[in-house]
Formats: C-alpha cells, sequence, structure tokens
C-alpha cells in the first residue's frame, strides 16, 4: 500500500507528478459535476479532484462519505487562479485522481470531528468514542506533544548517566500510602497483590543494588477519588539517585524542565526556580502548592483581633494555634448572592463556621460584621488588605493551618471569579515554576490520634532534627521537595533514610506502626540496608500533569490515549465489568458483595 507523499507535503514545486496519497475522507464537495474532496492523514490534508471524465473512478468517488479510508492515484496539478488556500501548506495544489481503492466506507458518525466542535460534545460520548475523538487533529497533537515530551526527558536522563529500568507492576499491599487496588493470586489462593502506587520502593532497593541513577516512565495505580488531574492509573518521571543533596536534585530536575520546555515550545524557562518553605506558602498562599501567577495574599490578622469586640475572632485569636486570615479580592465586590453562597459552601467543605466577608462600596463598608468592628481594626484591614472601593475582603478564622487552606480555596475561587468578569489576567502561556521546601516531617492525624509522614514514611528527617524525633515530631523537618507549576503539585520527592536504625525507629517509635507489621511490611527493605545502602534520594513528576500544562489542557484526560472518567469507568471498552463464577472458582473467590 505504498503512498509516495504524506497529505501535508505537495506543493507547486510536484506539479506535474504522478503520486498517491491514503488518508480519510475529511469532507466531500459536489461542484456540479466536479467532486472535491479533502483528504486528511495524520500530517494534513491535500484536496483531491475527481472529474466525470475519469468514469467508473468518478463514480466510486460519488459513493464516498465522511472519515471513509481511501487510496488514491493522480497527478499534482495547480490550483486555479483564486481558489489557492493559504491556510493550507499544500493549498497551491490538487490532486487529479485516475484511480482510487476504497478501503473503507464510514458509517453515519456519532458525532462531527471538527475541532470547531470538539469540545462541545458531551465528554462521555467522546470517550465512548474515543478511537474517533483521537483522530481530531488537536487531538492527535496532543499525543504528539505528549511523545515529544516523553522523548526530551529521556534524552536528558539518558545523557546525564540514568539508566532506565522497569519495575514490577505486581507488587505487595502496602497500604500506608494511597487506596491500593488489589489483584488476587491464582497460585497462592487467598493471597493479593497490590499495583504499585509507584515504584518507591523498588527504586530504592536498586540503589542498595548500586544502579546509581535510575529513571523510569512508570505506571502508577492508585484507587483514588478522581478529579480533573488525577486518574487511578497514571505515568511518572520516576528518578533516583545514589550520593546526591537536595541541591543536588534542584539543580538536576531544573535542567530537565528547561530542556522539555524548549524542546517541546520552544520557550526558554528561567532557572533556579525560586524556592519557598512550606509555612511561608500557607501563610501566603494557603496552600503548599501556591500558584504565584497572581497576588490576593493571605494577611495575618490574628493579634489585632485579640481584644475585638466580634466575639468569633477574638475567642479564635486568644486560642492556642488559632489564626484569623484575611485576603483582599480586589474588584470583587459586584459579587452576585448565588456567588457569595457558593463561596461559603467551599468554605465550609472544609469545615469553616462561616465566610465572614466586608465589602467595599460607594464610599462605605458593608458586612454583617462591621459594626462589631473598632476603628482601628478597620484601619489595620484597610492599610494592610489596601481595601479600595470595589474590593471584597474575606476572612477565615480557625485553627492555623484550617484557616489557611480556607482561604487558600476562597483565593483559588476568587480568581476564576475575577477572571471570568475580565478583572484578572492570567496569561496563558505564563509558566510560574516553583520549589516548595521545609515541609514537617510528620502531620499529626487527630482522626487516628498519631503522626502520620507529611509524604512517605522513607524521607529522612533534617540531620539537626533528628533529636526531636522523640520529643516533638512535628518540630522535625524533613528533606521532601515539592516542584509546583502554576499551582499544580507537578512532583515530589526527598532524600531517603538509608540507616536501618533510624528507618526502623521512624516507622516503630514514630509512625508507632506495630512491630510484626513493620516486619511483614517493610522486614526485606530494613534487612536490604543492612547490606550497605548508599545514601539516595528521588523524585517523582506527573507525567500526565506536566503535558496537560504544557500543552494548556483543563484535564489530564485529555492527554492520555484512553482515559478513565471520574467513576474509574473506561467507556469505549466498559471496564469494569464482572466476571464469570469459573473465573471467580478459578481464583478461590467467592463473592459477597457488601452494599
Ligand atoms: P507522589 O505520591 O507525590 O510521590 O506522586 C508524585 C507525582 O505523581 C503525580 N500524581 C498523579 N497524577 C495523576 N493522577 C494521580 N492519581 C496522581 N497521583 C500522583 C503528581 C505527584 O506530584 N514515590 C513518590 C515520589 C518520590 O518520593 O520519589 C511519589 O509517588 O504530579
Ligand atoms: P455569626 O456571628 O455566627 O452570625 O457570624 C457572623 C459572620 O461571620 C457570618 O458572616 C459568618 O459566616 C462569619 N463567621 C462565623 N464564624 C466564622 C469563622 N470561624 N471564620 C470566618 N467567618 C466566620
Amino acid at each position: 500500500m505504498k503512498r509516495t507523499n504524506t497529505c501535508n507535503e505537495l506543493t507547486m514545486a510536484d506539479s506535474g507528478k504522478r503520486v498517491s496519497l491514503i488518508g480519510w475522507v475529511q469532507s466531500v464537495r459536489d461542484h456540479g459535476g466536479i467532486l472535491f474532496v479533502d483528504l486528511r492523514d495524520r500530517d494534513g490534508i491535500t484536496q483531491l479532484v475527481f472529474h466525470p471524465e475519469s468514469g467508473e473512478v468518478y463514480q466510486k468517488a460519488q459513493k464516498l462519505k465522511d472519515e471513509s479510508v481511501i487510496q488514491i492515484f493522480g497527478k499534482v496539478s495547480p490550483r486555479e487562479a483564486g481558489t489557492v488556500n493559504t491556510a493550507l501548506k499544500t493549498g497551491e495544489i490538487e490532486i487529479v485522481c485516475d484511480d482510487i481503492i476504497i478501503h473503507n466506507i464510514c458509517d453515519v458518525l456519532p458525532f462531527p470531528l471538527d475541532d470547531a466542535h470538539a469540545d462541545k460534545v458531551n465528554e462521555d460520548l467522546r470517550l465512548q468514542y474515543r478511537y474517533l475523538d483521537l483522530r481530531r487533529p488537536r487531538n492527535l497533537n496532543l499525543l504528539r506533544m505528549r511523545h515529544k515530551a516523553a522523548v526530551s526527558l529521556r534524552e536528558y536522563l539518558n545523557s546525564n548517566g540514568f539508566i532506565e529500568v522497569e519495575t514490577p507492576i505486581l507488587f505487595k499491599s502496602t497500604p500506608e500510602g494511597a487506596r491500593e487496588f488489589l489483584v488476587p493470586s491464582r497460585l497462592n489462593p487467598g493471597t493479593f497483590y497490590a499495583l504499585t502506587q509507584s515504584p518507591q520502593q523498588y527504586k530504592q532497593m536498586l540503589m542498595v543494588s548500586g544502579i546509581e541513577r535510575y529513571y523510569q516512565l512508570a505506571k502508577c495505580f492508585r484507587d483514588e477519588d478522581l478529579r480533573a488531574d488525577r486518574q487511578p492509573e497514571f505515568t511518572q518521571v520516576d528518578i533516583e539517585l545514589s550520593f546526591v543533596e537536595r541541591e543536588d536534585m534542584y539543580a538536576l530536575i531544573e535542567n530537565m524542565l528547561k530542556k522539555v520546555w524548549k524542546d517541546t515550545l520552544g520557550v526558554d524557562i528561567p532557572t533556579p526556580f525560586p524556592r519557598m518553605p512550606y509555612n511561608e506558602a500557607m501563610n501566603r498562599y494557603g496552600v503548599d502548592k501556591p500558584d504565584t501567577r497572581f497576588e490576593m495574599e493571605l494577611a495575618d490578622f490574628t493579634e489585632i483581633f485579640k481584644k475585638s469586640q466580634f466575639k468569633v475572632f477574638s475567642a479564635i485569636s486568644n486560642s492556642n494555634g488559632g489564626a484569623i486570615k484575611a485576603i483582599n479580592a480586589k474588584g470583587l465586590a459586584d459579587i452576585t448572592q448565588g456567588e457569595l453562597k457558593g463561596l461559603e459552601d467551599v468554605a465550609k467543605t472544609l469545615g469553616a463556621k462561616g465566610l465572614a466577608f466586608i465589602k467595599a462600596e460607594n464610599g462605605a463598608w458593608k458586612s454583617p460584621i462591621l459594626k462589631f468592628l473598632s476603628e482601628d481594626e478597620q484601619n489595620a484591614l484597610r492599610q494592610t488588605l489596601k481595601v479600595e472601593d470595589g474590593d471584597i475582603v474575606f476572612f477565615a478564622a480557625a485553627p492555623w493551618e484550617q484557616a489557611c487552606s480556607i482561604l487558600g480555596r476562597i483565593r483559588l475561587e476568587c480568581a476564576r471569579l475575577l477572571q471570568s468578569r475580565g478583572k484578572l489576567d492570567i496569561p496563558a502561556d505564563k509558566f510560574n515554576f516553583l520549589w516548595v521546601i521545609e515541609f514537617p516531617l510528620m502531620l499529626f492525624d487527630a482522626e487516628q490520634g498519631r503522626y502520620v509522614s507529611a509524604h512517605h514514611p522513607f524521607t529522612s528527617p533534617v540531620e539537626e532534627d533528628i533529636p526531636y524525633l522523640d520529643t516533638d515530631p512535628l518540630r522535625v523537618r524533613g528533606q521532601h521537595y515539592d516542584i509546583v507549576l502554576n499551582g499544580t503539585e507537578l512532583g515530589g520527592g526527598s532524600i531517603r533514610i538509608h540507616n536501618p536504625v533510624l528507618q526502623e525507629k521512624v516507622f516503630k517509635d514514630v509512625l508507632k506502626i506495630p512491630a510484626d507489621i513493620v516486619q511483614s511490611r517493610f522486614g526485606y527493605m530494613l534487612k536490604a540496608f543492612k547490606y550497605g545502602a548508599p545514601p539516595h534520594g528521588g523524585i517523582a513528576l506527573g507525567f500526565d500533569r506536566l503535558v496537560s500544562i504544557l500543552t494548556q489542557r483543563q484535564s489530564i484526560r485529555d492527554i492520555i490515549a484512553f482515559p478513565k472518567t471520574q467513576r474509574g469507568q473506561d467507556l469505549m471498552a466498559q471496564c469494569p465489568s464482572p466476571v464469570s463464577d469459573k473465573q471467580l472458582k478459578d481464583l478461590s473467590i467467592k463473592l459477597d458483595i457488601i452494599e
């Protein structure tokens, strides 16, 4: 089925040549006896012409439907003056066809395939016919960009001494992190594998093996609640190195991303990336992955409200760990009742008791709480938040971390409202990279009544904080770093513990995992560390997130060939799906579904 050219190649210079093209019929136009067909392949479009004089060939062409697959033979001819299409690379010529092979006539399509209609078609329908959805040039280009980014990453890592190693997907269940997918073992009835959440433990074992520099574009599986930037299976650019410190990791990743942005978009991103300690990120942006493309920073008024008449605020600011935070959404005083209610609901999902606000409108401040605020308190707000007419101020009063998180979310919601009003401009091609550093090693989980790892239990504490592991675990900083891009957590990693005694201490004394469970889950790792484990560290970048930001797509579903829905379903293949009793019996499993 040899073609002589792609559909994006032929120009005036080829006039007179006899050629053959293969592709899909983009459109058929009947111009009073002469048929014009736009033929499309993955590279572009070429116009075909069928004249009635060609007899049988013309008759065959008349049967063509959009998206049929054909091969044609014919001669390259200049188009008539006035019919040149400058938008196409092949727009100066057309192929006068003298033969045609019809490989397949296409049925009536479930939806139009042109890019203009792309996002108007219901996503479920597009996912059901994902193979058609992908046929649209825009989507094919997204896959191409994904490929380009992968090539660029691999080139970088290969040329820096990394070895790509594949690690198993069937792994041991270690329910410390995200919820896992379980796979029953037929050969060992009653036992299960878990699909790897990430190759974390394997890559650390590779360091013990002496690989020194490992990477992998690794498939990871997590049974989480799904969102626009989360899929149950996704890809990480997974990296681990021996004999490194945090500074080495920063430089390595900055240069890698610099190359990827250059190779894919031709954009020079400035390095080094700014760094921000976790505490500062929370205090200023209310989140550990700040979107620094716009301001609207949080301000702290805990001190100011200690003696306030507004009892809600004074009580919280005087309580241990309580904080009063506020933001000024500039120009959003025209917020509607419905929008305000929406913001309040968002705040409440994060545990807020309410969302106090002050509007500055027509030269006056309006607020249900204004009557409680003293002159001094109002002045402090006005000065710190630079309140002007047309602004609206929001408050959160709660324990510090919660107050920050609530306003962090409100800040993002306000940015969206301001953008939709044309009052906030975030250029689509702005890329704000940021390292968030100095995370605490541990968080206290009130529900479980114990400490949990902020990242994962293999993260090394900062050397000088190790003594506090026993006395004040929350004070211990971890050697953990997150890379953030435009408010998305692009990746995270850490320098690891390589001392078996310290690793065991973290499991048993700090995380309070019972000794027998430590042994059954992590025993092999603790043992391996006794046989000469090198100092090591690494990182994993969410490759799907990286590509979606690179291509300015809102959802990672757009840059995954066959993504799953929010309910974890593949609508095309229709799974998950039931299995037969015979299959279950082979696995020694009897179903008893608990509602
Ligand atoms: P972590 O759990 O932070 O770290 O994951 C690293 C990155 O993977 C991406 N990611 C996801 N992308 C899409 N869908 C998901 N469900 C999903 N979950 C995570 C994010 C995230 O930043 N082994 C450690 C890394 C290390 O310490 O080296 C790890 O997996 O972009
Ligand atoms: P109340 O006195 O409970 O009617 O609250 C007065 C205003 O403060 C209302 O607009 C509440 O939504 C808001 N509010 C109450 N508690 C908090 C809180 N913890 N943080 C922020 N706003 C609050």
